[in-house]
């Protein structure tokens, strides 16, 4: 035998078993969404490189070094994308979403991919549902979009959800605050960690996000943005916390909140959950004016989330899972004339015209084990073709007539049909 191939690291299959749990939660996001006005979208899996390094910034890991990019035929770089926001951004400019009445409210839900360190709840291939309302600034954008994310999050069950919100401001207040932060990172350089101390040009808000205890105490004392922020940022923000509060759900105010894109502007929020371990962001997502201007478009403004399947499906209270209704099993019994598996064919497929779900018999087995495999499939009823016409059992009386047609089979079936 030859060496067995495996799917690549940080990947999974989704198996039949998971999609339950997966399906009731797209049914959930995709009544709350649309039922709010969202539409769905699909952009291609991959588009061009420059579009995220642009659009999600140079200077983010996942721009540094978590892109799987490659080369195409044509030597143009493209990139599989690792988040859904740049590419909506870049679809509303393209198709002329300006000219629709604002905000175009657009919904997602698709698998993107980063080349992170796998681990419990962090995968390489994932899947996200996500929200975006691009052409308005108003502060109910937000608010509403938290609150929508929040009802998703409620109904699927996600246990111990908390919120997290913050605002970035202006990237003119950014730059500002930027000078004072770098100010007090220097004067500390020496209790960072090595990674920080190295970025503190670069990227010094990421310092926030370090495990490294020594950079944790500089950040206890190190400036807030929040701070900062000019009059309209800080009335902006104001709003979106009056809206919060008059919509009576919980929320707190995380100062040290950075997300992992440049394209940031305004209000961040993240919630995350007890029930996961060390990646507890079930979802987040934040307000990005400067998006459609940073890939080319005129001024505008947009906010919008993202929450992951897979840690929502894991934060979630596991529900027992629902068998699939077989309404009836096609049996057939060998026959003299040795045509019973043709008629047994034609009737599960006239049982199936008629609506039913209908399975049948695959892989040869006794009649009794093909009575076996209805009963554990829980079949409503099993049809079995024989000599004497067509037998068609009740499995939950355990009553059996004969029947003296396919079409007569079909319509007891129907007639006994479970509701739903
Ligand atoms: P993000 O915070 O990078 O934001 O991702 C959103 C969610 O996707 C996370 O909270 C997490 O649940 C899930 N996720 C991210 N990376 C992984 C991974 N490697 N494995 C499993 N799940 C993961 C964004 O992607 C922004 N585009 C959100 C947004 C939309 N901002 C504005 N609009």
């Amino acid at each position: 035998m030859s060496e067995r191939i495996q799917a690549p690291r940080g990947t999974s299959d989704v198996l039949p078993e998971d999609w339950p749990a997966r399906r009731s939660i797209e049914a959930v996001a995709q009544r709350i969404l649309e039922d709010a006005g969202y539409r769905r979208i699909e952009t291609p899996t991959f588009e061009a490189t420059e579009l995220f390094a642009r659009g999600v910034g140079e200077s983010t890991d996942i721009v540094q070094k978590e892109m799987y990019t490659f080369q195409d035929a044509g030597g143009r770089s493209q990139t599989l994308r690792p988040e859904g926001t740049a590419p909506v951004a870049r679809a509303y400019l393209e198709h002329g979403m300006h000219k629709a009445p604002q905000p175009v409210k657009l919904w997602y839900l698709s698998s993107f991919f980063r080349q992170e360190k796998p681990q419990a709840g962090r995968f390489r291939q994932f899947w996200q549902i996500g929200a975006e309302a691009i052409g308005s600034a108003d502060p109910a954008v937000d608010a509403e979009l938290i609150l929508l994310l929040n009802a998703i999050l409620e109904e699927i069950g996600v246990r111990e959800i908390q919120l997290r919100i913050s605002s970035l401001g202006t990237p003119a207040a950014r730059v500002e605050y930027r000078d004072h932060l770098q100010q007090h990172l220097r004067a500390h350089a020496d209790e960072l960690s090595g990674e920080v101390r190295a970025r503190i040009d670069l990227n010094p808000l990421r310092a926030f996000d370090s495990d490294h205890p020594g950079t944790q105490r500089v950040m206890a004392s190190a400036p807030r943005l929040l701070d900062h922020l000019d009059a309209d940022d800080a009335a902006h923000f104001a709003e979106v916390r009056a809206l919060l509060d008059a919509a009576g759900i919980p929320y707190e105010i995380d100062t040290t909140l950075v997300r992992g894109m440049d394209y940031y502007t305004r209000t961040v929020f993240e919630f995350v959950s007890g029930a996961l371990g060390a990646q507890s962001a079930v979802g987040g997502g934040g307000r990005y004016d400067g998006l459609i201007e940073m890939i080319g478009g005129p001024p505008t403004p947009g906010n919008g989330w993202a929450a992951g399947i897979e840690r929502m499906a894991l934060a979630a209270e596991q529900r027992p899972p629902v068998p699939p209704v077989v309404d009836l099993f096609v049996a057939s019994a060998p026959r003299e004339d040795g045509n019973g598996h043709v008629e047994a064919f034609a009737l599960a497929t006239e049982a199936r015209r008629a609506g039913l779900a209908v399975q049948q018999e695959l892989a040869g087995r006794s009649l009794k084990g093909q009575l076996k495999q209805a009963d554990r499939i829980g079949a409503r009823f099993v049809a079995i073709l024989g000599d004497e016409g067509i037998a068609l059992k009740d499995m939950e009386s355990g009553e059996q007539e004969t029947v003296e047609s396919a079409a007569a089979a079909v319509a007891r079936a129907l007639k006994g049909r479970h509701p739903g």
